[in-house]
């Protein structure tokens, strides 16, 4: 039974990250499904939380025009399934309420709202909100429960061990260090730097022990399980040095804030099975044993939870008879003054505020340009992000744009027809003409691989010769030839044609503004129609001023 489902996720992860070839049933196509995790209730959203959002969002969002063209037989095309949520039960979040003399719903129905507000704010694509204590997630976790438990995964031990809240994780002695507090000597996580107290308790324990050697099959049948690579080795290092049982429940009596455990009144579910199986509840699970949808494309976690999605969820799931998921990213740390930005050390950038000085388009081009190379932790800089606005957004793509459709270029060029045919080419157009044909390609080779930056960067690199050819050529210079300059504004707004297409899923309002001034039209802002050059475009004929793509 594990071994099946270890197999059947690998297969299908072979035939290609969008899932072009992929088939769950005889026509019908499995949708693209890619999570975020699910954030405590314990503060308020920061911007480590909206970059795990944001790289979520631009995955569906591509995987939406990768497919294109895509569709079952009459019923219309496959949407990606895309959700996020809130994680509102277990000891941190009853405390946090306790601190704060509230009741832990009041406290869960208040910042609960606050992640939902920024999944508006940030105009993310998101299918499915889940909140761990809607009535729907509980009967799926104690579905889930009673399922391991019939297949013997589940039993009553006697659990001891250090535990850290904050983290709502489990550390074993190795992992734990003890510093000097003033005149206190405490214990904490060296892996996480939160303080862990002492438990001793009898459990529920999950066997994963039992699932060692499954895990250990799977993560060498899939390489690109976990990315980055670095991650996927030490995950499988970490396996193979050995995993004991996991405590899976506390006494009732000390954690009341949770799910309890089917048929144990004196037991409440660890947080962390509950928080997992939101990933099923969200595709309708148990209506479906393995609902449709599953399993996800794509896990967006942060490197602090690699543990609990690369191998307790892995383990959880093949115990319940169901495939894996087919890729886990693990993407670093935001910084701030070279600290994780983390609420409960209270160096965290508000979200909101950032996307109101700046832009919503700007604060997810620079999230997904600076800190999109997975593997490495970014700090986070107004200043280079000030920067990157001036040079890239309004220097690169705005300025491009407004110069080429300034009325008095338009107005040099073929202006009875309305529109401007494709003209021949000559070799100053070579070197731009052959990046906007690689340009897709390498786009998505680099978004296959997950690193965001370096597709955004090639876009960048397109759109720097576009410049430099507008630059060379100066069609507003009294003395430009009309070919040249023909030639010149065809291929400039081609090249935008396309750097705004495949940079839409990172900034979908400004992109699709500046699609729309170019007069792109529907059918050319699809994966296929990124591999030609039109015979035509539409000239502006508007004399009125276009509005910034980036204001100030
Ligand atoms: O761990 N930089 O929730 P959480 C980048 N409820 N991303 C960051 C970040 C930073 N400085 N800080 C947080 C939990 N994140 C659990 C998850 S899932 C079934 C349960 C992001 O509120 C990143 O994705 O502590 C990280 O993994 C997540 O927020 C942790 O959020
Ligand atoms: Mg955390």
């Amino acid at each position: 039974m594990e071994r099946l489902a270890v197999r059947c996720a690998c297969a299908v992860r072979a035939r290609g990250a969008w899932g072009r070839a992929v088939h769950t049933h005889a026509s019908v196509p499995k949708p693209y499904y890619v999570t975020t995790p699910i954030f405590y209730v314990n503060a308020e959203p920061h911007m480590g939380h909206l970059h795990s959002c944001v790289l979520a969002d631009v995955l569906a969002r591509y995987a939406q025009l990768r497919r294109d063209g895509w569709s079952t037989e009459g019923s219309g095309t496959v949407q990606p399934l895309f959700t996020t949520g809130t994680d509102e039960h277990g000891m941190k979040i009853q405390r946090v309420a306790e601190s704060q003399q509230v009741t832990p719903q009041a406290l869960c129905d208040r910042v609960s709202e606050r992640f939902r507000d920024l999944t508006r704010t940030a105009h993310l694509s998101c299918t499915r909100f889940i909140r761990t204590t809607e009535s729907e997630h509980a009967v799926a976790v104690q579905h889930f429960w009673r399922h391991l438990q019939a297949q013997g995964h589940i039993y009553l031990g006697e659990h001891e061990g250090w535990y850290a809240v904050s983290d709502e994780a489990f550390y074993p002695p190795s992992q734990v260090r003890s510093v000097q507090r003033g005149d206190e000597t405490v214990h904490e996580s060296i892996e996480s730097g939160q303080r862990v107290e002492w438990t001793r308790e009898i459990n529920y324990k999950f066997r994963l022990s039992h699932f060692r050697e499954a895990l250990i099959e799977w993560l060498t049948q899939c390489p690109d399980a976990i990315q980055p690579r670095s991650m996927h080795e030490r995950v499988l290092a970490e396996i193979r040095a050995g995993l004991s049982d996991l405590s899976i429940s506390r006494l009732r009596q000390r954690l009341y804030w949770g799910i309890p455990v089917p048929d144990d009144e004196a037991h409440t579910m660890y947080v962390w099975v509950d928080a997992l199986v939101n990933y099923l509840t969200s595709l309708g699970y148990p209506a479906a044993a393995c609902p449709p949808g599953w399993p996800a494309d794509v896990h967006v976690v942060g490197k602090d939870i690699v543990r609990f999605h690369a191998i307790y969820w892995p383990a959880l799931l093949m115990a319940a008879g169901l495939p894996p998921p087919r890729t886990i990213v693990a993407h670093a740390h935001w910084t701030v003054n070279k600290a994780k930005m983390s609420k409960s050390k209270g160096n965290s950038v508000n979200p909101f505020e950032a996307i109101d000085t700046y832009g919503l388009d700007t604060i997810r081009y620079y999230l997904m340009r600076i800190g999109g190379n997975i593997g490495t932790d970014a700090d986070y800089a107004p200043v280079l992000l000030e920067e990157h606005k001036r040079k890239y957004l309004q220097g690169q793509l705005g300025n491009l744009l407004s110069r080429i459709l300034a009325p008095k270029i338009q107005a040099r060029l073929a202006p009875d027809t309305g529109a401007l045919v494709q003209p021949a080419w000559t070799d100053a157009e070579a070197p731009l003409l052959a990046a906007l044909a690689a340009l897709p390609a390498t786009f998505d080779r680099h978004m296959e691989q997950l690193e965001l930056s370096k597709a955004i960067q090639a876009a960048f690199h397109a759109l720097a010769l576009a410049n430099e050819l507008v630059q060379h050529t100066a069609p507003w210079a009294a003395d430009a030839q009309p070919d040249a300059i023909h030639r010149c504004v065809f291929l400039a707004m081609e090249c935008l044609r396309v750097c705004g297409t495949l940079l839409t899923p990172v900034m979908p309002d400004a992109m699709t503004a500046m699609l729309d001034t170019l007069q792109v039209p529907a059918t050319q802002r699809t994966w296929a129609s990124l591999a030609e050059r039109p015979r035509a475009l539409p000239l502006r004929t508007q004399r009125d001023k276009i509005p910034p793509l980036f204001p100030r």
